[in-house]
């Protein structure tokens, strides 16, 4: 039964990535892991868009707020396993990860840990029902999401 769930899973997700045309999963495990990496990125970012619609909404819905913010706390903790070493622009491999990740490590994790700091003062603004102090929260960990792609992320020309 646990067999048959896990696998019914898998499908599922292969079939909303098919759904959404992502690129197909490479066997080179490197590349791989760069690939799986920009999609955790993806969501998140989808779910910092999603919580910007919703504040905006005349009524947001705050338990979409909340559960949200945690995953985005939830995942972010786990950022900086996500740059094993061999996954910068070294590889060869499409990402916009820079070098100085690997090169100056400590300041990146400055910056992970700056911006963990702000992740949960917003799961815990998103836990009151002041919507004001929520959305101020979220523009202040916003920044600090941009902190960390001002000096560790480029824009590669003709890609999105
Ligand atoms: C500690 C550094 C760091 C933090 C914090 C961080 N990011 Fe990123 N982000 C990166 C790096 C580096 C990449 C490029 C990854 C790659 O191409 O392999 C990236 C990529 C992305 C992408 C994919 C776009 C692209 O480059 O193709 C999105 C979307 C994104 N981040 C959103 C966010 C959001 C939203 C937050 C905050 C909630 C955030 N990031 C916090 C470092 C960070």
């Amino acid at each position: 039964m646990h067999r048959f769930l896990v696998v019914v899973s898998v499908l599922a997700a292969g079939f909303v990535l098919t759904a959404c045309g992502e690129e197909k999963l490479s066997d080179n495990p490197v590349e791989r892991s760069m690939q799986i990496r920009r999609r955790s990125f993806e969501d998140m970012g989808e779910l910092f868009k999603m919580m910007d619609d919703e504040l905006k909404k005349s009524s947001p819905d705050s338990k979409k707020i909340l559960d949200a913010a945690k995953k985005i706390e939830t995942m972010g903790k786990d950022i900086p396993t996500w740059f094993p070493a061999g996954t910068g622009p070294e590889s060869g491999f499409k990402t916009h990860a820079k070098a100085e990740i690997w090169s100056d490590n400590p300041r990146f994790l400055k910056m992970h840990d700056e911006f963990m700091a702000e992740a949960t003062k917003l799961v815990h603004a998103a836990s009151g029902d002041n919507n004001a102090d929520t959305m101020s929260q979220y523009f202040t960990m916003g920044v600090a999401c941009a902190n960390c792609h001002k000096p560790f992320r480029t824009e590669i020309p003709g890609e999105k």
